[in-house]
């Protein structure tokens, strides 16, 4: 079977000649349809991430179908449509800490067939095909871990259009909340403005952007999903209700200058989001069969193109998740 894995210093070696696994007693053999990409699959792709991965099958996300299993599977059968949980052994409750994570530790999902236990995957929504249902396990649940709670009457502040901000603008809406988002780019501004966001900020004319959410929500936001981490926390304090929250998600833009007094002053709430348990991607599965929404995809490459799709997830632009289709 195909495999591709990471490069000493960055990039991508393709294998053919890689034996298909056997699943042993309690693990399911997956037949690899799709995978997506997030923002820590590029650390892990240039070499760049905190643990060493050289060799190593990248991404964390996938989805395909049931192609054999051990003794004592008991969740699926052969041709089962499933998807990959992000941590594998968090089943439930409360965050238990940082495990073994596919793409780094373990191996991931940019492959022909993967072994799993069978703990460790969730049934595809019927609605969703392959491709929509590998976006799922990194980004959509961060989503909606962060967003947890939220509802009519709340305000929550999205920033930029990344795969997390997307998902959680999407959840919001459904919850009945409002949404105010930032994005450094006008076309965006009209796809976030046509995915339901209220009102939208562009972050990079205006750099203290948080005096202007604070207008926008007649004091400021509820909800804060926080991507930009100590580059932007400062704005996202200026822009939070008093009282509010901010979920700390990402780190994409660098900084070290948070006023803790004002913090303090605006006696908010801070909440690490670790993407979730796999009892809360079966609480979203349900929600997403529900409503019927559907993740957004911004392009989708055939495997072989698998380097051209970290490129297009690095330049850009894009709107939406970046899939490959195997
Ligand atoms: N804690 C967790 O469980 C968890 C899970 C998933 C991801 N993450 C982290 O969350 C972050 C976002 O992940 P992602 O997959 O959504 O990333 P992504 O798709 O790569 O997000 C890219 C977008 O982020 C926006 N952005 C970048 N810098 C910004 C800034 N200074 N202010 C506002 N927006 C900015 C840009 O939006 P525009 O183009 O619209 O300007 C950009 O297009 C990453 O740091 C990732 O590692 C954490």
């Amino acid at each position: 079977m195909r495999a591709f894995k990471v490069r000493a210093g960055g990039g991508l070696a393709l294998t053919t000649d890689c034996p298909v696994p056997n699943p042993s007693a309690g693990e399911v053999l997956v037949k690899v349809r799709a995978t997506s990409l997030n923002a820590r699959d590029r650390l892990i792709v240039s070499d760049s991430y905190s643990v060493d991965v050289q060799g190593r099958v990248p991404l964390s996300d996938g989805a395909g179908v049931v192609e054999a299993v051990g003794n004592g599977v008991s969740r699926f059968r052969v041709g089962d449509r499933v998807v990959g949980t992000f941590h594998p052994t968090w089943l439930y409750g409360p965050f238990p800490g940082w495990g073994e994570l596919r793409g780094t530790q373990r191996d991931g999902w940019l492959t022909d067939h993967v072994v799993l236990d069978q703990q460790s995957l969730v049934p595809v929504p019927d609605q969703l095909s392959f491709e929509e249902a590998a976006t799922l396990p990194c980004a959509a649940l961060t989503a909606w871990s962060a967003v947890a709670g939220v509802g009519p009457g709340d305000t929550l502040l999205v920033q930029g259009s990344g795969g997390v901000s997307i998902f959680a603008l999407q959840f919001a809406r459904l919850a009945g909340a409002r949404v105010v988002a930032t994005t450094s780019d006008d076309d965006k501004a009209e796809r976030l403005r046509a995915l339901g966001a209220a009102d939208i900020v562009n972050y990079k004319e205006t750099p203290q952007w948080g005096a202007q959410v604070r207008e926008l929500t007649a004091g400021g936001a509820r909800r804060v999903l926080e991507i930009g981490g100590a580059g932007t926390l400062p704005q996202s304090i200026e822009a939070v209700a008093y009282g509010g929250q901010i979920a700390l998600v990402g780190n994409l833009a660098s900084g070290n200058d948070m006023d803790v007094t004002r913090f303090f002053r605006r006696a908010a709430t801070l909440k690490s989001i670790s993407v979730g348990s796999r009892s809360d991607f079966e609480q979203m599965n349900e929600a997403l069969g529900r409503s019927r929404l559907r993740p957004v995809i911004d392009r989708v490459f055939p495997f072989n193109q698998a380097s051209e799709a970290f490129a297009h997830f690095e330049r850009g632009p894009r709107f939406g998740k970046v899939v490959i289709s195997h």
